[in-house]
């Protein structure tokens, strides 16, 4: 169950070799011109990819997480608490101006996010949505008086994310809700922990850009129930990626944004968490955002004219201009903020068995004599 979503070889060679928008490119040439340990992850991550015992590495933990039982469920629990506590210490994402706050945890099964609060906070009380098990959701292991959960897909909340009539085409009208739970809520703390999972049974226009789906659905849901000045932390994938360099940017207008990444849970894969305090959702930036990432969620949900057919490809398809422009205003501080993180990330692939036998094996062809000797 818990390895989800990302083997280095598999997901990682479709997103950067085959779908390669402009915009793409464009970040990626910036950041290898400015940053040598971006440079050199990108160098590993090759490796990596060419790489049959990592093939094989990722195969086996695939295999586990897709058959995990009791055991191995309460030990990815147990890691997902302990990211909870790494993070409070090094971000003091619980920074709270009473001792009984209220909690949104988007997706949180298995709940480790939620124990780490509720172990400091006792008198807080956490409000959960996830996945229900039959759709191929995680197991529950948290408990606490103080928490309710909701189980549902949060991608088909099509009301709370502005719109009443499903588009009269749409294959599935029924598979969507109108409910709009916790509507009247404001949340000290929301957590956005959901990575899109392989075992979720999904229609066919759902193949493509499920996780932009999935991370608006998450950040539209939260921003009408967040406090002002509340935080909120989200779990990303790949800063260099496009999609994730705009929310990055975005954020960065109306938030203190600090990017956290385990030293050592998931430390080879390329996740991490955007953890955004002093938000300021009335903001007009952060309006402005809330109806992009509506309008995001309707073409990919619906297509722009309402027909699947016309759901987009790929991500970012522009000429690359608007890229541009994030980067002359955000780039320096991009690579700031990205530094440690792609270290975390360099550190475990370069120790990694599979990069080592690699590099081992190559540092002993570099010392092999360029002319054999002769016998
Ligand atoms: C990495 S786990 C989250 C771990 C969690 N942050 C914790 O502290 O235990 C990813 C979660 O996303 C949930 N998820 C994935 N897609 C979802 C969806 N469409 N709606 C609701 N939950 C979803 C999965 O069921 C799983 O519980």
């Amino acid at each position: 169950m818990p390895e989800d979503t990302e083997s280095l070889s598999v997901l990682q060679r479709n997103t950067e070799m085959v779908d390669d928008p402009r915009e793409q490119q464009i970040i990626r040439e910036y950041l290898s011109k400015r940053e040598p340990i971006f440079q050199e992850l990108c160098e590993l991550k090759k490796q990596g990819w060419t790489s049959a015992e990592g093939d094989k590495v990722f195969d086996e933990r695939k295999r586990k997480a897709d058959s995990a039982g009791p055991q191995g469920r309460q030990r990815f629990f147990l890691m997902t608490v302990r990211i909870g506590d790494e993070m409070a210490r090094r971000t003091n994402v619980f920074r709270f101006d009473n001792q009984s706050p209220l909690v949104l945890d988007l997706c949180m099964a298995p709940g480790g996010f939620t124990k780490s609060v509720l172990k400091r906070f006792p008198d807080a009380h956490v409000h959960a949505i996830t996945l229900p098990l039959e759709d191929g959701g995680y197991h529950v292991i948290a408990k606490h008086p103080h928490l309710s959960i909701v189980y549902a897909d949060i991608t088909l909340y099509a009301t709370d994310f502005g719109v009443t009539e499903i588009p009269v085409n749409h294959p599935d009208p029924a598979l969507f809700s109108h409910d709009r739970p916790y509507q009247d809520c404001r949340y000290d703390l929301v957590f956005c922990g959901g990575a899109v999972l392989r075992a979720q049974p999904r229609a066919e226009y759902r193949r493509v850009g499920e996780h932009i789906r999935l991370n608006v659905s998450q950040l539209i849901f939260a921003f009408q129930r967040i406090k002002p000045g509340g935080t909120l932390v989200l779990l990303l994938h790949k800063i260099e990626a496009w999609d994730t360099v705009r929310i990055l940017h975005t954020f960065s207008k109306f938030a203190d944004i600090k990017l956290f990444k385990p030293y050592k849970a998931h430390a080879i894969k390329s996740t991490f968490y955007l953890v955004a305090q002093s938000v300021q959702p009335q903001t007009p930036e952060a309006v402005k955002a809330l109806e992009e990432w509506k309008t995001l969620w309707y073409d990919w949900t619906f297509g722009a004219d309402g027909e699947t057919s016309s759901i987009p490809s790929q991500i970012g398809s522009g000429d690359g201009s608007e890229a541009t422009e994030i980067l002359e205003e955000y780039g320096t501080r991009l690579v700031e903020l990205g530094r440690p993180i792609w270290k975390i990330q360099a550190d475990a692939l370069r120790n990694s068995g599979f990069i080592k036998s690699r590099l081992d094996n190559e540092s002993c062809h570099d010392h092999q004599p360029v002319e054999a000797p002769k016998s």
